[in-house]
């Protein structure tokens, strides 16, 4: 408690995180109790599928997790980086379900991976979860239910495929590497690694460059070298600006762009304006979030060259260095670029969706030019939360997996709010024409804001939705309309409106 006091925003955080509990979090049932359906597969343990089963079980619907690690790789892509790792965005935007308690703004991996697993115990998911069991196939039997890759898996009424963006590491092949001297390593892996008195070289510019970076710095390497074949936008660590940032509800660069495109080169690139972007907006790409990195490249503790890497030699690497504007591959300057260790930040392969039926990924309406992103056209009891989107200003864990959950969850319970494939075809030209302008596909860059106006449109342009609004943004007062849709079918029932629908798959509404 004194050390709450001492810090206030500390304590009103903390106060915050334990209304929002108290408020939002569904109950979870007791252990043992029979859950109804809609029944619901899971493919994936890391945050969105723990936090999406915990939605489930909390409004009483029954749920089984299908994750390809064993129980070690329970919080997914968590469970797998540094010790060191944590997150980059303040943890505010990172409360991946109403009952998460962040002890600290920015907690590390240890903390989430132990937040992931409470909620997993909390929600009683221990005894839904079955570990070491890739999903290869998912099909329909005659009546729509789903089967995950066999029937001795059971049946179920709808799919969250939460197998993220983050796979295996991506180590690709360079030139002569056997020649190198030096070590190397991918960035996942750099827990119980040394960089004292060393050189260290980091091959590629996204976030988990800045996190290399951070490795080498608190091992107190002679000197750090970042070779980066694009430029990206890099932020402050700053919650307002985040927050602000993610507010522009197109989703896309606009005439206004160039005001926070101005005030970041101004403010905070300074002298370093260079490293940032002319052949992009802000708007276009995920930026990274690191507020030292500069002050790192002013003190010469660290060195950010653009270029492209030409192979390995004895000593380090052999690079074209490439001056501003000049595309990947373009002329250059040929340097050498020495090293001790070299560290590929050179991301992760992106896990497949190809267990979903073929159709789903049909041009033009493959992902992630699905309904809201994540449902595909012709399956509105499949969600794809969290592992379709390619580029974003926003947050991964955070309200919006409660929200596509009940949103499935609404599909499944009432026939009417279903849409039919016609209708979400519609909603994904239009959000197109919306995006016309964009230098990115509709679908390939949005904000947070802009993912908020989409379910506030998915729920108000069908009123049979309308009644559901509470449940769906805040996941309360799920009986009143369940009471409703029963009164609704029966009457359908009546006029015969139900002949030729088979099973929850299937859309009747717009
Ligand atoms: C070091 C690091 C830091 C990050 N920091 C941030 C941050 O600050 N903010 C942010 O928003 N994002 C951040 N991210 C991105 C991160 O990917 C997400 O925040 C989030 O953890 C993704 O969770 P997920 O559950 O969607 O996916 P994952 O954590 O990747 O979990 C997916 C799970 O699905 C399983 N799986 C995959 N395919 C199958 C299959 N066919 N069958 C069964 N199981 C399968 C995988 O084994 C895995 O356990 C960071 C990523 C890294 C690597
Ligand atoms: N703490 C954090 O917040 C944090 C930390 C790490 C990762 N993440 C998240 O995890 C995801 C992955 O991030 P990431 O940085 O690992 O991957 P990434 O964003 O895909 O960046 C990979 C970088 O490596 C470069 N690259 C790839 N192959 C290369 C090659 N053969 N030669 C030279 N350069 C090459 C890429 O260049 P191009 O851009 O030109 O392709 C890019 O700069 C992102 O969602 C990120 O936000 C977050």
């Amino acid at each position: 408690m004194d050390n709450l006091l001492l810090h206030p925003f500390l304590f009103l955080y903390q106060l915050f995180q334990w209304i929002a509990d108290k408020l939002l979090s569904p109950t979870p049932p007791p252990p043992n109790s029979k859950l109804s359906r809609p029944r619901i597969a899971i493919i994936g343990a890391g945050i969105t599928g723990v936090s999406s089963a915990a939605h489930c079980i909390g409004h009483g619907f029954d749920v089984q997790l299908f994750e390809k690690e064993g129980r070690d790789g329970l919080g997914g892509i968590w469970s797998r980086v540094n010790n060191t790792s944590g997150l980059q965005i303040h943890s505010m935007m990172y409360r991946f379900h109403p009952s998460v308690q962040w002890a600290r703004g920015y907690p590390n991996k240890e903390q989430i991976v132990e937040q992931v697993t409470e909620l997993w115990k909390r929600y009683g998911l221990d005894s839904r979860t079955t570990f070491n069991t890739s999903v290869d196939k998912v099909t329909q039997d005659s009546e729509g239910r789903w089967i995950v890759n066999s029937e001795s898996n059971g049946k179920f009424d709808g799919i969250i495929a939460a197998v993220g963006t983050c796979g295996d590491p991506s180590t690709p092949r360079i030139n002569n590497q056997q020649a190198f001297k030096g070590e190397v390593y991918h960035s996942s892996q750099l827990t119980g690694k040394e960089a004292k008195g060393k050189k260290v070289v980091i091959i590629g510019g996204g976030a988990s460059a800045v996190e290399a970076l951070e490795f080498a710095t608190n091992s107190h390497a002679e000197h750090t070298t970042i070779l980066a074949r694009s430029d990206k936008w890099i932020i402050p660590r700053n919650p307002i600006v985040n927050v602000l940032l993610s507010f522009n509800i197109f989703g896309q660069e606009t005439f206004l762009s160039f005001i926070p495109e101005f005030l970041l080169r101004k403010f905070f690139y300074r002298d370093l304006s260079d490293l940032a972007p002319t052949d992009k907006g802000i708007f276009e790409g995920t930026p990274m979030v690191n507020s030292d990195i500069f002050d790192l490249i002013r003190s010469g503790d660290a060195e950010w060259l653009r270029g492209d890497i030409l192979s390995f030699t004895e000593n380090g690497l052999k690079f074209n260095q490439r001056a501003k504007g000049v595309p990947k591959r373009g002329p250059g300057k040929t340097v050498n670029v020495d090293a001790d260790i070299v560290i590929l930040a050179t991301g992760f392969d992106r896990p497949s969706l190809s267990f979903l039926p073929s159709e789903t990924f049909e041009a033009p309406y493959g992902p992630p030019n699905w309904y809201l992103q994540t449902f595909p056209p012709q399956h509105p009891s499949v969600c794809a939360t969290n592992c379709t989107y390619i580029n974003a200003i926003g947050s991964v864990g955070n309200w919006h997996i409660g929200i596509y959950t009940r949103i499935l969850l609404m599909f499944l319970l009432d026939p009417m709010t279903r849409p039919r494939p016609w209708w979400t075809k519609c909603w994904i030209d239009m959000t197109r024409l919306l995006k016309h302008f964009s230098p990115t596909g509709a679908f390939d860059f949005f904000t947070y804001l802009e993912l908020v106006w989409w379910f506030v449109f998915c729920v108000a342009i069908n009123p049979f939705r309308w009644k559901w609004a509470l449940f769906v943004f805040f996941g309360i007062g799920r009986e009143g309309p369940v009471g409703v849709v029963e009164v609704e079918d029966r009457v359908r029932e009546k006029l015969g409106l139900t002949n030729g629908v088979k099973g929850r798959d299937e859309g009747m509404g717009i």
